[in-house]
Formats: structure tokens, sequence, C-alpha cells
């Protein structure tokens, strides 16, 4: 199938992240001057959720709407997916009816079989090894307030999950270097870690991959699927939590980010969110314009002619 699909930032050259980036933003100041910009008019996006969200699925379906298309939940619960139609077979039927799909799933083998068999562009909305669509409002909300992030250091702190793999690829596109500690036994994948080479030290110690660094970042210690770990978890990564405190350990402009949801008083103190250095609000909304951008990117508008 010859479409373009974005199920990781390596799909990207390291040119279109900019791009996506840099539009991201153009598209914010649109909407905020309150400019129609309707170029998937007619298009549509269909969203399967196999598990739960508020950002991705607000922010895809608010920016389908605004792009002058539509976007429909499909939830295994009330779809043949749901009753063991093969991956393959949905792609097929899908692909023929929609423009564009969105997936946040569990295996991200789904992502790949489901765009193996997709005539349209597929789009990861968070599987448990990947996060893409998050780090472009990341590396946007990053832009939007230092400039470019190269040459820069970043802090990844916790859990070697999802978000951090992105994080490992983010690092490789857009040339900063990746300090990341976790846990024994928490690292992030192997094959990504090893691709990325001296760009990502992995460390133990919260401070150590801090000190001086100009973003520091964390998410949940349980995700989407481990809640039968949480218990374990909480005591494995007590010593992780994000406060104040490491954040005076970084650079003077550092920035806080966290994807969201949160827990407060777990993988970050009571207080962060409300520390002048956290942009977590700025990155959430950047969701809406990111992947406004990449929806650009990616599906063809409708032709004028009959
Ligand atoms: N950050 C993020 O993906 O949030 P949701 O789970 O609410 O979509
Ligand atoms: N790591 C988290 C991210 C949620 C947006 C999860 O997968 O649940």
């Amino acid at each position: 199938m010859s479409a373009r699909h974005f199920l990781s930032l390596l799909d990207c050259t390291p040119q279109e992240l900019e791009s996506l980036v840099r539009r991201g933003s153009e598209l914010k100041d649109l909407r905020k001057r309150g400019v129609l910009f309707e170029p998937l008019k007619s298009r549509v996006l269909g969203m399967i959720f196999e598990k739960a969200s508020t950002r991705t699925r607000l922010s895809f379906e608010a920016g389908m709407i605004q792009l002058g298309g539509q976007a429909i939940f499909l939830s295994p619960r009330d779809t043949q997916l749901g009753r063991g139609e093969p991956i393959s077979d949905s792609a097929i039927v899908m692909s023929r009816m929609l423009d564009a799909v969105m997936i946040r799933t569990f295996a991200h083998s789904t992502l790949t079989d489901f765009a193996a068999h997709s005539s349209v562009p597929v789009i990861n909305g968070l599987s448990d090894d990947l996060h893409p669509c998050q780090l472009l409002a990341d590396m946007q909300t990053f832009h939007e307030h230092r400039g470019s992030i190269a040459g820069k250091t970043v802090a990844w702190i916790g859990d070697g999950n999802n978000m951090c793999n992105s994080y490992m690829e983010a690092a490789m596109q857009f040339d900063f270097q990746l300090r990341i500690a976790c846990p024994e036994g928490y690292e992030p994948n192997a094959a990504l870690l090893a691709q990325a080479g001296d760009r990502v030290m992995l460390l133990r110690d919260p401070r150590e991959a801090a000190a001086g660094a100009h973003l520091i970042s964390t998410d949940v210690w349980a995700s989407m699927g481990q809640e039968d770990e949480v218990a374990a978890r909480m005591a494995t990564f007590r010593a992780y939590q994000v406060d104040r405190a490491l954040l005076d350990s970084a650079a003077d402009d550092v920035l806080f980010m966290h994807c969201l949801p949160a827990h407060r008083g777990e993988e970050i103190s009571e207080d962060l969110l409300d520390d002048p250095r956290s942009v977590a609000w700025d990155q959430a909304e950047n969701r809406l314009h990111a992947q406004k951008a990449l929806l650009e990117f990616l599906v063809a508008p409708a032709s004028n002619n009959a």
C-alpha cells in the first residue's frame, strides 16, 4: 500500500518534523486570530481507541472539525474489531471509507498490521511502545518557549515507557542529548537505545540526569494496561518524583513537561504544575495544533472536480 503513515517519529525526516512543528505554530496563530482554514472539507478521520483518552481524542476530533472535516470515534466494544474480525480485514474495509485512521492500541503490531493493509494514512495515537503525536506537541512547545532544541540537554525521569521511547526517537530526529534516569528493570526499548548511540545516556540517579538540563520530562509510573503493577511500581519509583528542587538543579531556563494525565504526589510533587517552569498546559493545547499540522501533511484535500 502506498499511503504515508505516522507510526513513529522515524517515519518522517528531520526536515519534515521541523516543518510540522513550525506549521503547528502557524495553525495555532491562525486559530487565535479566528481565521477559517478548512483544507480537509469532506475528509473523514476514523479514530480507533482501545484505551482511554482525553487529549488525543479531543485534539484529533476538534482538529478535524476545525480543518473542515469530520472524525468518527470507534471502540472495539462497538465494532467487529472487538469480536475478532482480523485487523487486516478491518484495515481494508475502513480505509475504503475513510481518508485517514488514528489508532490508540496496546500492541504496536496492531498499528503495523493495520498500516500494512490500509490504503490511507494511519496515525499512532499511542501504543505500548510509542507516543509520537505527543512528541510533536512537546517539540512545538519547546520551540515556542525557547527556540531550537538542537544541541540542548533533555532529562527523562522515571519509567522507560512509550513516552520515553518516543523521546529517544526525538533525540535522534531533533538532534538533542537525552539523559534517562530510570530504576533497574524499567529501561526503555533496547533496540532504540542502541540505535540512538551516544545521543542517549542511561542513568539511575534523577539528580545526575537533571543537572544542567534544559528540559525535564516525566510521565505516570504505571501506564495504561499496567494496572496490576501499580503497587509494586509505586514502591520502586518513589525516588524518581520530580519536584521543584530537582528543577532547581537544572539549567536556569529549564522547562518542565508532562504529557498528562498527571498523578500529583507520585511522579510529580503536588505543586509542580503550578511552577512557572512547567509548560504542561501549553503542551496539552499544542496537541491540537501539532496534529492539525500532521493531518494537513498526511491527508489529501478533496478535489473540486465532479
Ligand atoms: N497525553 C495524552 O495522550 O493524553 P490522553 O491519554 O488524555 O489522550
Ligand atoms: N505512558 C502513558 C501515557 C499516557 C498519555 C500510558 O501509556 O498510559
